[in-house]
């Protein structure tokens, strides 16, 4: 495995894979193991693996949030290198955006609900550095989690828009056991929050509608962001302390994670 620390060094390694199938997972590191099931499925289905880790401060509407946000390296590069990553594309903040802010990909207004409604730029940020990395890789496939399932939905459009070469795979959210979704924020939670979190993911399983599943999670100490469906999906956000958390679920999947109920009642 390599690491290429800045754009220069990217783009000498990638003259050499010329003609063979590259894939590519784009992530901000602190990588867990729902990044590790990206990875594996890229590893299945193309010759070379590249992963970027790239903390991309266009995406943080909240400033505190991108410092708080986990920094785990050393750990990040012994996973990806068991996970038979060929390539780690780490570039800096002025690779990145040499002239700063400058150009922007802004979704329109049909993105203006859930993340796109309360995190100002949120979108913007993440599809402004997105196509930066896929215009660096060139990847034939790039891989991104059904966890951010807006986010995933905005990159397929612009990629659709722009003529971008890279077809963009969806994956399934990796949970722990108790059903909490993986992701890098949790580990900034409380030990009270830990307990408390997975109840995101049963308000949006076990829930009737959406108006019962938010009054569970306010009940539990969440402050909601919104519990919302759209896509045939079901999806909630919202903090705990000052860690946000994220989640969807497909509203035709039986519940499993709930034996002992019988039947689904989230249609009523
Ligand atoms: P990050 O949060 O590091 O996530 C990188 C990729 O891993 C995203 O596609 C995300 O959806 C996926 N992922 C995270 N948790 C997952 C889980 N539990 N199961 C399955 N997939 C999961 O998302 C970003 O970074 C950034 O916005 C990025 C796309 C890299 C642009 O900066």
């Amino acid at each position: 495995m390599r690491v290429s620390e800045n754009i220069a060094a990217w783009n000498t390694r990638r003259r050499e894979y010329d003609g063979r199938s590259i894939g590519f997972v784009p992530t901000m590191g602190a990588l867990h193991h729902g990044h590790g099931s990206l990875v594996k499925r890229c590893r299945e289905e193309n010759d070379i693996v590249v992963v970027s880790i790239f903390v991309n401060p266009t995406q943080f509407n909240d400033p505190s949030d991108l410092d708080r946000y986990p920094r785990t390296m050393e750990s990040d590069l012994q996973n990806l290198e068991a996970l038979g990553a060929d390539e780690v594309f780490f570039p800096t903040q002025a690779d990145m955006y040499p002239h700063g802010y400058r150009f922007r990909v802004e979704p329109d207004a049909s993105t203006h609900f859930m993340e796109g409604a309360h995190r100002p730029g949120f979108l913007a940020g993440v599809m402004t550095v997105v196509l930066k990395l896929l215009n660096l890789v060139r990847a034939d496939r790039a891989y991104f989690g059904e966890k951010d399932y807006q986010q995933l939905r905005t990159v397929r459009d612009m990629v659709e828009d722009f003529f971008v070469a890279t077809e963009i795979v969806a994956c399934t959210t990796v949970r722990e056991e108790s059903g909490l979704a993986a992701s890098s924020r949790n580990a900034l939670l409380s030990p009270e929050s830990k307990k408390t979190a997975p109840m995101l993911y049963r308000a949006l399983t076990e829930s009737a509608d959406c108006e019962t599943a938010r009054a569970l999670l306010v009940k539990e100490g969440f402050r909601v962001d919104y519990v919302e469906e759209h896509w045939d999906r079901r999806f909630a956000a919202g903090s705990l302390g000052k860690v946000r958390l994220i989640d969807n679920v497909p509203l035709a999947t039986p519940i499993d994670a709930n034996p002992e109920q019988g039947n689904d009642t989230r249609r009523g």
